[in-house]
């Protein structure tokens, strides 16, 4: 263990991925650019404004690179084999836990071969945290791809004070239960002082397991392990909402808004999805729900149409593949049916795009449909509200979504009951504009105080507070 490198982090934050992606130029010169997400914004004031370090992966298979600087951070890169990514990340990951923790909605596959390389590749990440951390450091470990490591730090650094966060839901004691391997998965949280969740009922959920599973000790939020507390609660993530806000409001953005209704023929009315390509997401269902409406004829194409963004995910991924192809041939139905010379029904792009972008389709948009049969939290509603300083548009958001617990005004729909997806997007199609601004306002209001520097120093007070 270098101990140079091992006195320089006060801080480090823990994840599948460095808040960075490589860049290879043509000449095969590699530079590295910023990620445009949310967490690196949220959490880098926290890691750079204390000489901290984040180890991750860089998002390509092979050999890590040297740890290096960047924007104030020591990134360190973990290594993953083609193995790994296949075992670890795309099976494990995302072929296991994800449809596990996303209440079933697909089949989950369980593999002993999955399970041990996530064993493995959690170990690489612990022994790198250990040797980056300093004495008596905080470091706080992200996400369902590292729940192991919390007990494998503790094990190799017992001085260290660990937060775990969970970005999606934890599921009920009937469904992890399946896992083969829960027990490993309860312990390795258990490693942590603080295990935060997005929503009260994943920490209760968690809470619940110790006790069943372990017999061991719980009162309220905590649970007595191995001579120590471990704190369960909940932390809900938010956007950094003023920034957004000012991004939207930009000139150039509003103009690019009004282009786009331009581009579009000038429809009455613009619905809009804007998600990762993922069968939690419920992109089918709006497409279902937008044909049933286009052949009830209470709405009519091109004068009302449906714009859905996806980007590629996880495209190895099988479930991931065959819904794509179903979104796919759903489109490519309702265009064929219901398109006209005057242009589609739906406008699908399965692409990525600029914030820029983003926030200028948020402005161009009267409703915004999100649809998770279950999502942790759901950024994008989040970034809609906060886009909408002009109080214009209404938001329909899934009951099943972590955001509607705080967007409160949206109209709620249950994914799973067509005819109410449906009456609920006619209603906000139809909404009364005063009544629609009030309710934007009153969003608007209640994310100003929830933001995401409140939800990264709410974690990160706690979790100082268990140092102490
Ligand atoms: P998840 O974390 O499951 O992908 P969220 O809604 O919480 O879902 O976060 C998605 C993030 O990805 C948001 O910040 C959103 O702006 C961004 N995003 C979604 N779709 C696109 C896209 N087509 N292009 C660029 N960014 C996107
Ligand atoms: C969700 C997960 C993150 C993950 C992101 C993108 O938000 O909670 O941990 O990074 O999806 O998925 P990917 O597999 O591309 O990292």
């Amino acid at each position: 263990m270098a101990d140079k490198q091992r006195s320089e982090s006060p801080v480090v934050v823990v994840a599948n991925r460095l808040p960075v992606d490589q860049v290879v130029a043509a000449d095969g010169s590699v530079s590295w650019t910023r990620s445009p997400g949310g967490l690196v914004t949220a959490l880098e004031p926290f890691v750079a404004g204390r000489g901290g370090a984040w180890v991750g992966w860089s998002g390509k298979a092979g050999e890590a690179p040297e740890p290096f600087e960047s924007g104030g951070m020591h990134l360190v890169p973990v290594g993953l084999s083609d193995d790994d990514v296949d075992l670890y990340y795309e099976g494990f990951s995302n072929a296991s836990l994800w449809p596990l923790y996303h209440d079933v909605v697909e089949k989950p596959e369980y593999h002993r071969t999955w399970w041990n390389t996530y064993v493995q590749v959690n170990r690489r990440f612990a022994e790198k945290a250990a040797e980056v951390a300093a004495e008596d450091a905080i470091v706080w470990v992200h996400d369902y791809q590292l729940q192991l490591v919390p007990a494998m730090l503790r094990q190799l650094r017992p001085d260290l004070t660990i937060g775990f966060f969970l970005h999606i839901p934890f599921p009920p004691y009937e469904l992890f239960t399946q896992l083969p391997w829960r027990n490993a998965i309860v312990e390795g949280l258990l490693g942590a002082d603080l295990i935060g969740f997005q929503m009260p009922a994943g920490a209760a959920n968690f809470v619940q397991l110790a006790r069943r599973l372990h017999d061991l000790p719980a009162k309220g939020s905590t649970i007595s392990y191995d001579g120590r507390t471990v704190t369960a609660k909940a932390f809900p993530i938010s956007i950094d909402v003023a920034d957004f806000e000012s991004l939207a409001r930009r000139p150039e953005v509003e103009a690019r808004a009004a282009e786009i209704r331009q581009e579009l023929g000038n429809p009455e009315k613009v619905i809009l999805g804007v998600d990762r390509l993922d069968y939690t997401k419920g992109i089918a269902v709006r497409l279902e729900v937008f044909l049933e409406l286009l052949e009830d004829e209470l709405v009519e194409a091109p004068s009302t149409v449906f714009v859905q963004v996806a980007t590629p995910s996880r495209e190895r991924v099988e479930h991931y593949v065959t819904m794509r192809e179903t979104i796919e041939q759903q489109v490519g139905h309702i265009n064929g049916v219901f398109g006209s010379t005057s242009g589609p029904a739906v406008h699908y792009f399965n692409q990525s795009m600029p914030r820029e972008e983003l926030a200028a389709l948020y402005r161009a948009a009267d409703v915004m449909l999100v649809t998770p049969y279950r999502d942790g939290m759901n950024l994008v509603a989040k970034e809609y509200v906060a886009a909408r300083s002009d109080n214009g548009g209404t938001l329909v958001l899934s009951e099943f979504a972590g955001a509607a617990a705080e967007l409160k005004q949206a109209y709620l729909v249950n994914p799973h009951d067509k005819d109410g997806v449906k009456k609920q997007l006619m209603r906000a199609l139809r909404a009364d504009p005063a009544e629609a601004a009030k309710a934007m306002k009153a969003m608007r209001r209640y994310l100003a105080r929830h933001d995401l520097e409140h939800w990264a120093g709410s974690f990160f007070a706690a979790l100082q507070a268990e140092a102490q």
